[in-house]
């Protein structure tokens, strides 16, 4: 679990990111001109197959992952997965300037106050974001991940075929894809909000450093839940109204969809509104000068519109293939269309097997 800073890479892995909606899976081709997507594909997942990034419903996953591997017949099998949840704890510490080797050494004794589990129950990572900061200590950012949780995920990958290389996080997956689409200068602060189906992940990145990542408890799955819950439709019903079909329900006026859609916006851009205010207190480096949102969910216009509005930063969609060579797939349109909700396995994809 580490940020990648090398790009083009040679050795490539499979992006897989089992999200709680759908299994996404990409994978591209590192060429001199820049990498080319070779596959993307997709596959829904059961309601509840995945609850706050545990894996409830492992024969749903690993069919979904077969599928997708079978019908875009894809052969390679080193695989990089990211994992998310109150499973997963990311935290920022200040820590007094000393080497990689003893950042690694020291870190198990000083993960202990940093971390609501016991020590011997996650796996820890440590990536070093600014090696001398202002108060003359270095910036780490400690990852730990619960060890069964990690084993869930290995299990369902091995038995869908593949070999797990790489376990990362959504919000480092997410700024890897942006990294490689999108220049930043030196000195620029901005917002990555993933908006999923049940998580939105923020990483806001100051001179291409992450410098505060927040995961919130929302997404997708509120608009379908009100949907159903107010107009009285089934979850296939509001599922269908949410994406701008099923107009013909009678019941249904689809001004009552609008409005709810924006409620529902209106309560998601409050959240993030409210990490960025966190963020923005607790840092000098905070002026966002843009947001990008990724996910299903920035397929939302209510959703653009809510957080600018609250925010006052401009708000653009993440496309993850901005700089990519997509001549090679045959469903470009379709592709292109999936964009924003790739984005996680467009990140994981950019790994190499020789990361951890
Ligand atoms: N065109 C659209 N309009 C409205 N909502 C959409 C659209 N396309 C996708 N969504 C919603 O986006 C969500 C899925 O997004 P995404 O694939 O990023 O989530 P996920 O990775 O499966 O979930 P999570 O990361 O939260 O576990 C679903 O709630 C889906 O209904
Ligand atoms: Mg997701």
């Amino acid at each position: 679990m580490q940020q990648q800073r090398f790009l083009l890479a040679n050795k490539t892995v499979l992006g897989l990111d089992i999200g709680s909606s759908s299994v996404k899976i990409t994978q591209l081709k590192a060429t001199k001109r820049g990498y080319q997507l070779l596959n993307f594909g997709h596959m829904q997942l059961p309601q509840e197959s995945i609850v706050d990034g545990s894996i409830m419903n492992s024969s749903a996953v690993v069919d979904a992952i077969r599928e997708v591997l079978a019908s875009k017949k894809i052969k390679q099998k080193n695989t990089a997965v990211s994992v998310s949840g109150h499973s997963v704890i990311l935290k920022k510490i200040s820590l007094p300037v000393m080497t990689h080797d003893e950042l690694e050494e020291s870190i198990q004794w000083e993960a202990e106050q940093y971390i609501p589990f016991d020590i011997n129950d996650v796996y820890l990572d440590v990536t070093i974001l600014n090696e001398h900061n202002e108060q003359g200590q270095m910036d780490v950012l400690l990852v730990a991940a619960k060890k069964d949780m990690i084993q869930e995920y290995t299990n369902v990958i091995e038995e869908a075929g593949l070999r797990p290389m790489v376990v990362d996080v959504d919000s480092f997956a997410l700024q890897n894809a942006f990294e490689v689409n999108y220049e930043t200068p030196m000195g620029e602060t901005v917002a990555l909000v993933n908006v999923g189906a049940t998580v939105v992940n923020i990483n806001c990145l100051h001179s291409r450093v992450s410098a505060f990542t927040r995961d919130i408890s929302q997404g997708g799955h509120n608009y379908t839940e009100e949907i159903q819950k107010q107009l009285n439709v089934s979850y296939e019903e509001a599922e269908a109204l949410k994406m701008g079909g099923l107009t013909e329900i009678d019941s249904v006026v689809p001004q009552e969809v609008e409005r709810v859609m924006k409620e529902v916006s209106e309560n998601i851009a409050n959240d993030v509104q409210r990490s960025l205010d966190f963020f923005a207190a607790t840092s000098a480096t905070a002026n966002i000068r843009k947001i990008y949102l990724a996910g299903g969910c920035a397929h939302v216009p209510a959703l653009s519109r809510c957080i600018e509005n609250k925010t006052g930063v401009s708000v653009g969609i993440l496309n993850p293939f901005e700089q990519m060579d997509l001549s090679r797939v045959t469903d470009e349109q379709a592709v292109r269309a999936w964009a924003p909700a790739a984005t996680v396995s467009v990140g994981l994809a950019l790994r190499s097997p020789d990361d951890r």
